[in-house]
C-alpha cells in the first residue's frame, strides 16, 4: 500500500509536523508499504517527494520545493481513491488538524489517519470543545469567550466582560491555534490587554481561562475507532512555569515522566474523561487528552488534540511504548484504523 505522508502545511506549527513526519517515515513497515513524502509549504503549496520503496536516511531532507528535490503539484495529482493508499496527515494546527483537509480527502474519497471533519474541527476549537465537554459534565476551568468584533469596538468593555466572571491570573488563548502559539498570561486589566491584542492576531475569537495554581499538567492517549484504548498517564515534568512553543516541541526541553505518580483512583478517572472527551467529540484513530491536576487532586481537562505531537520525543507515542506498543506497531495500527 502506499501511504502519502502529509506535513509542513499553513500553520504556526509548520516546523514541528516537518519533525513529526520525520519520525513517522522512520517507522513505517517498508516492504508492506511504499510512502510517498508530500511537503506542504508555509503557503500552502504541495510538493511531492520521491516514492520510497524502503526506509529513508534518518536525516532526509523533507523540506521539498520545486528548486530542488520537490515536484509541485495539486492535491488531485497525488490522492486518488483508485489508488491503493492510505493518507497520513502529520500536520498540527490550522489547515491540518482542525478537519479542512479531512474534508478535502472525504470529497476524494481516500482513507486517512486520525480524526474526522467534525472531531479534528471541534476538538481543534478550543472555544467549541469547552462547550461540548460542559454538555457531558467534564470538569473545566470557568472561562470567559470574545469574539474580534467585541474586542475591535471596545476594548475596555472586553476586558470587564471578562473580569466580570474571571479573576487573575487568566491565560488568554486563541480559539483555534496549538502547541501554546498565541497563548499568554494575564494577571491585571493592561496585560489582559495586550495578551488579548497578541491572541486576536491568530484568530477572531478568543477563549479567556481562569489559571490553576501551580498543576500538574498529565496528558493521555487515545487510540481506536468504536473500540477505544487509553494509555497511562504521562506527566510533563515542571521547569520554570508555563512552556513555551520552543521549549515543548523544538527543543524537547521537557522531562516526561511516563507513567505518571498519580493513585490509581485518579487514574481510572482520568481515562473514563480521556475517553469522554473522545466520544463527545466523535474521535477515531488517535488522539492525546491534556489535563491539570491539583495539588489539592482535582482535574480538569484542558484540551484534546486529534493528531498530537509524534517525534520520538513525543508523549503520544511514548505513552503507547510505555504500555507495551512500540513505534512501529503503533503507526501500523493506525494505517489500519484508516482502512476501517
Ligand atoms: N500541537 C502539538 C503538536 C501537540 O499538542 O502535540
Ligand atoms: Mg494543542
Amino acid at each position: 500500500m502506499e501511504i502519502i505522508v502529509l506535513y509542513g502545511g499553513k500553520s504556526a506549527e509548520h516546523d514541528i509536523s516537518v519533525l513529526t513526519a520525520a519520525s513517522i517515515i522512520q517507522h513505517i513497515q517498508y516492504g508492506t508499504h511504499n510512502v510517498t513524502p508530500v511537503y506542504i509549504d508555509i503557503n500552502g503549496h504541495w510538493f511531492a517527494g520521491p516514492n520510497m520503496s524502503e526506509k529513508p536516511a534518518a536525516d532526509i531532507n523533507l523540506r521539498f520545493n520545486q528548486a530542488e528535490n520537490g515536484q509541485a503539484v495539486v492535491p488531485t495529482d497525488i490522492l486518488s481513491e483508485d489508488k491503493d493508499q492510505v493518507v497520513f496527515p502529520a500536520l498540527h494546527g490550522p489547515n491540518g488538524e482542525d478537519g479542512t483537509i479531512q474534508g478535502l480527502f472525504e470529497s476524494l474519497n481516500v482513507a486517512y489517519v486520525g480524526a474526522g471533519v467534525l472531531a479534528s474541527a471541534a476538538g481543534m476549537d478550543k472555544i467549541v470543545s469547552k462547550h461540548l465537554f460542559n454538555q457531558v459534565g467534564l470538569p473545566q476551568v470557568p472561562f470567559a469567550t470574545l469574539n474580534a468584533y467585541e474586542w475591535e469596538k471596545d476594548a475596555d468593555a472586553a476586558v470587564a466582560k471578562v473580569t466580570e466572571s474571571l479573576s487573575y491570573p487568566v491565560f488568554v488563548k486563541p480559539a483555534n491555534m496549538g502547541s501554546s502559539v498565541g497563548i499568554s498570561q494575564a494577571t491585571d486589566d493592561a496585560e489582559l490587554k495586550a495578551a488579548l491584542a497578541l491572541a486576536f492576531r491568530f484568530d477572531r475569537r478568543v477563549l479567556v481561562e481562569a489559571s490553576v495554581e501551580n498543576p500538574r499538567e498529565v496528558e493521555l492517549a487515545v487510540l481506536g475507532n468504536e473500540e477505544v484504548f487509553v494509555s497511562v498517564p504521562g506527566e510533563l515534568g515542571k521547569g520554570q512555569g508555563f512552556y513555551d512553543y520552543d521549549e515543548k516541541y523544538i527543543n524537547n526541553s521537557t522531562e516526561m515522566i511516563i507513567p505518571a505518580k498519580i493513585d490509581d483512583e485518579t487514574v481510572a478517572k482520568l481515562q473514563a474523561y480521556a475517553k469522554e472527551a473522545y466520544l463527545v467529540l466523535d474521535g477515531s484513530g488517535l488522539s492525546r487528552a491534556d489535563f491539570f491536576l491539583t495539588q489539592e487532586g482535582d482535574i480538569y481537562i484542558n484540551e484534546v488534540n486529534t493528531l498530537p505531537g509524534f517525534t520520538q520525543f513525543s508523549m503520544y507515542p511514548s505513552l503507547w511504548e510505555a504500555s507495551g506498543k512500540g513505534f512501529d506497531d503503533l503507526i501500523e495500527e493506525l494505517i489500519q484504523l484508516a482502512l476501517n
